[in-house]
């Protein structure tokens, strides 16, 4: 059976008090929204609708960066969960199949529990996700007989009775396009909220004779962002579980509680990762490599064997083969540095190819921007360049060359050539003495003149 995903994203979000639309907040470095498209990635769904209404250009665009067949539509006034879902029949107008409804503001759900909505919706006409509360608070109430769910009653309507129940609706639903459609054609919003709630379609489908039953997850899953401090909660949780699961893939955290992830970070068996290392989005790091302390890696790869840090950057682009040596204040930028290189100490490497074993000086900096155009630097295997080196892009560097401390490159140096790039130094015999009293005799007249 082919699925469709409607991912309801309309809302204003206002206690998050922001211009962003709330879905565009990020955990781990990615949109709420995209957590969203990730779980349901899981079961390959045929379309992805996101109905936007608020910034709905911004979610749009967004939701297209991260899977360019997302669809939008748009939900011009928000009039309820039943009315927003309404919004994608148009973009699902030729489509035939399932569709299961998420909400953009709930990045937990498991990819197992869509499975798991999945089979049960083989055997059951309408199929919701719920939970057991801890604090049922204002969540729907799932009415359950047996396995049969009756209906949903929203906390606003319900009765005390109704209140008590613990089993609480998540929000996520699934049925047949057709059959969802039909039903919410059904929907009214007569009620507390004056909403057209998709909850209602629950009771709707069991008049009609159709069944209805629920799947339930752990609560942590449903958990939903209103505001920044669920925010801030929302990434402790992401990052609890991913410091979690990097330790059970055998990688070493020394100090767990310091290490910062993105949602797709890859780190290998036996990695090591030091204190306070902060991982951007897009970073693989190989078996075995060691992360030092307090570094800063995004859009990278540390192959097996290498050091990163204490105290590196590496940007998008850095490209670091076996047993790269990047020490403390280096930054690596759009850089791809062969195996066994090293830059050990305070450098910027941007734009650039660095050959096998190629050393780099403290100091070294590539100069790859003129202030209009970025220009790149190759400096061939088993280089060896001399502290603050400023080479200036576009330039090559050979194989085998140096360049002495201190120069500034400006033309290619051919293989095994050592180019030096400074003015000669002069030594003057006595005059450091004689500069020494010329300066005193200034000094004693100044302090005499002050008194
Ligand atoms: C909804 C459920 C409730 C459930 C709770 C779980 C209904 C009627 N109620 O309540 O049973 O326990 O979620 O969190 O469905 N949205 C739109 N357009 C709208 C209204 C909402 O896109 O017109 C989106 C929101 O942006 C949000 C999601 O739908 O992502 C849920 O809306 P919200 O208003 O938070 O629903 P609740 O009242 O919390
Ligand atoms: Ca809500």
């Amino acid at each position: 059976m082919s699925t469709a995903l409607v991912i309801l994203a309309a809302g204003m979000g206002t206690r998050m008090n922001s211009d962003l639309p709330k879905v565009l907040h990020k955990i781990a470095g990615a949109p709420l929204l995209v957590h969203a498209m990730k779980s349901g990635a899981a079961i390959d769904p045929e379309k992805l609708v996101i109905v936007a209404g608020h910034g709905a250009d911004e979610v749009a665009s967004a939701a297209r960066d991260w899977y360019d067949r997302a669809e939008t539509a748009l939900q011009e006034e928000q009039l309820g969960t039943g009315h927003a879902v309404l919004q994608a029949r148009e973009a699902l107008a030729d489509f035939d199949g399932d569709v299961i409804v998420l909400y953009g503001d709930t990045p937990f759900i498991q990819p197992e529990t869509i499975e798991k909505i999945v089979a049960a919706r083989a055997l059951n006409d309408v199929v919701v996700l719920g939970f057991d509360a801890a604090d049922p608070g204002r969540y729907g109430r799932l009415v359950m007989a047996g396995d049969t769910l009756e209906r949903i009653v929203e906390f606003k309507d319900a009765s005390d009775e109704e209140r008590a129940i613990t089993l609480c609706n998540s929000g996520i639903v699934a049925a047949n396009a057709a059959t969802l459609f039909r039903l919410l054609d059904k929907v009214g919003n007569d009620n507390a909220a004056a909403e057209y709630y998709l909850t209602d379609i629950v009771a709707l489908a069991r008049a009609e004779g159709l069944s209805a039953t629920a799947v339930t997850c752990d609560e942590s899953e449903t958990l939903g962002v209103n505001s920044r401090a669920e925010l801030a909660a929302a990434e402790a949780a992401f990052q609890a579980r991913a410091r979690a699961e990097a330790m059970e893939n055998g990688v070493t955290l020394t100090a767990p509680d310091t290490v910062h992830f993105a949602h797709d970070t890859v780190i290998g068996r036996d990695a090591v990762v030091e204190p306070n290392v902060v991982f951007g989005p897009g970073v693989t790091v190989e078996s075995g490599a060691l992360i030092r302390a307090f570094s800063h890696l995004e859009g990278c790869h540390v192959s097996r064997g290498a050091t990163v840090g204490p105290y590196a950057r590496l940007r998008p682009g850095a490209e670091l083969a076996e047993d790269v040596h990047v020490g403390n204040f280096v930054e690596i930028k759009n850089a791809v540095l062969d195996e066994g290189a090293k830059a050990n100490h305070l450098s910027y490497i941007g734009d650039a190819h660095v050959g096998e074993k190629a050393n780099i000086g403290a100091g070294t900096i590539t100069c790859n921007y003129d202030g209009v155009m970025k220009h790149k630097t190759e400096i061939g295997a088993n280089a060896f360049i001399g502290s603050n080196t400023m080479l200036v892009a576009p330039v090559r560097v050979g194989n085998r060359a140096m360049t002495g401390s201190g120069s500034v490159i400006t033309q290619d140096i051919e293989d095994d050539a050592l180019a030096i790039a400074r003015a000669t130094q002069v030594n003057k015999p006595g005059l450091a003495t004689k500069l020494r009293e010329i300066l005193q005799a200034k000094k004693a007249k100044r302090d005499k003149g002050a008194g």
